[in-house]
């Protein structure tokens, strides 16, 4: 069944989006073999980098980390996956919505507007105050270079600029795994609406590892809505799809799929 016949519902058409779709950037996803949760840094168990526990104890150290992961991914530029996105926002309008798990600002970068994507996980090109000053979520200071060696330390100006003007650590935008979503900052509750109210849900390049993609999965699959799901593995929310009659799993890459699966929702009746 095409993706137009099996979309007739009124609502939004949600994407959700993983670190599969920017694979083809050339950026690491997280549990993949060469994963950021497989690979991490040179003294820290991965998944450890990433806490506020590790932030406090040592804050220039997760700071280098991300410092790379950010050189990483503007290092890359966004792929047929991402740009397809863009395309479909500016036919469906109103009607359009990204939820992205992901940290790499590609899809903004593409031209995906930022009022129809909600960036769940935060953004590496934007810090806070560690303290909560205002403004929350800014960006990144110039003073620190895009380009960033995996083993580089910050010099002294560098370090001085990973300051708040009220003197404590800027810290990383990013969701780490010993905090809690939020509407402020990460969107949740909007995004939760969002599958609540979802005319259709289409996740991309997700291994479903964590909680608020999983319950707008559930949310969707549960109201019987149509569900479809592009990875090349089989991955808990390609079950779910196999499993719910109005689901489907199309199995391949995201720049293989997607862009044919948009054009497909582009033929009538949408
Ligand atoms: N096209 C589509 N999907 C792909 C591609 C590709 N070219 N290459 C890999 N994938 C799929 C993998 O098969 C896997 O299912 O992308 C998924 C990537 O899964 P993870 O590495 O677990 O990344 P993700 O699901 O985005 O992780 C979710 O976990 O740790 C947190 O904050 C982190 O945002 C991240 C979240």
């Amino acid at each position: 069944m095409s993706a137009s016949e099996l979309v007739t519902g009124d609502g939004p058409i949600v994407f959700l989006t993983g670190a599969g779709i920017s694979a083809e950037s050339g950026i690491p996803t997280f549990r993949g073999a060469e994963g950021y949760w497989r690979v991490g840094s040179r003294n820290y168990q991965p998944t450890e980098m990433a806490t506020a526990e590790a932030f406090a104890r040592m804050p220039e150290e997760v700071w280098r980390w991300y410092l790379f992961r950010r050189g990483v991914c503007r290092a890359a530029a966004p792929n047929a996956a991402h740009l397809a996105l863009v395309a479909v926002e500016q036919r469906l309008g109103e009607r359009f919505l990204l939820v992205t798990q992901n940290v790499d600002g590609l899809h903004l970068r593409a031209g995906s507007s930022p009022a129809r994507t909600y960036q769940i996980h935060g953004n590496l090109d934007f810090c806070r105050c560690s303290g909560g000053c205002g403004p929350a979520v800014r960006p990144l200071p110039a003073a620190l270079p895009v380009d960033w060696g995996k083993e580089r330390s910050p010099t002294d100006a560098e370090l001085a600029a990973l300051r708040c003007e009220c003197g404590r650590w800027l810290r990383p935008h990013v969701l780490w795994f010993d905090e809690s979503y939020d509407e402020p900052l990460y969107r949740y509750l909007s995004a939760t609406r969002a599958a609540g109210a979802a005319a259709a849900l289409i996740v991309v390049g997700t291994s479903g590892a964590t909680t608020l993609p999983a319950r707008m999965c559930e949310t969707v699959v549960a109201r019987g809505a149509p569900f479809i799901v592009v990875d090349p593995e089989p991955t808990v929310f390609s079950e779910m799809a196999e499993r719910s009659p109005r689901g489907q799993f199309r199995r391949g890459s995201a720049s293989a799929i997607l862009p044919s699966l948009i054009e497909e929702l582009g033929r009538p009746p949408i």
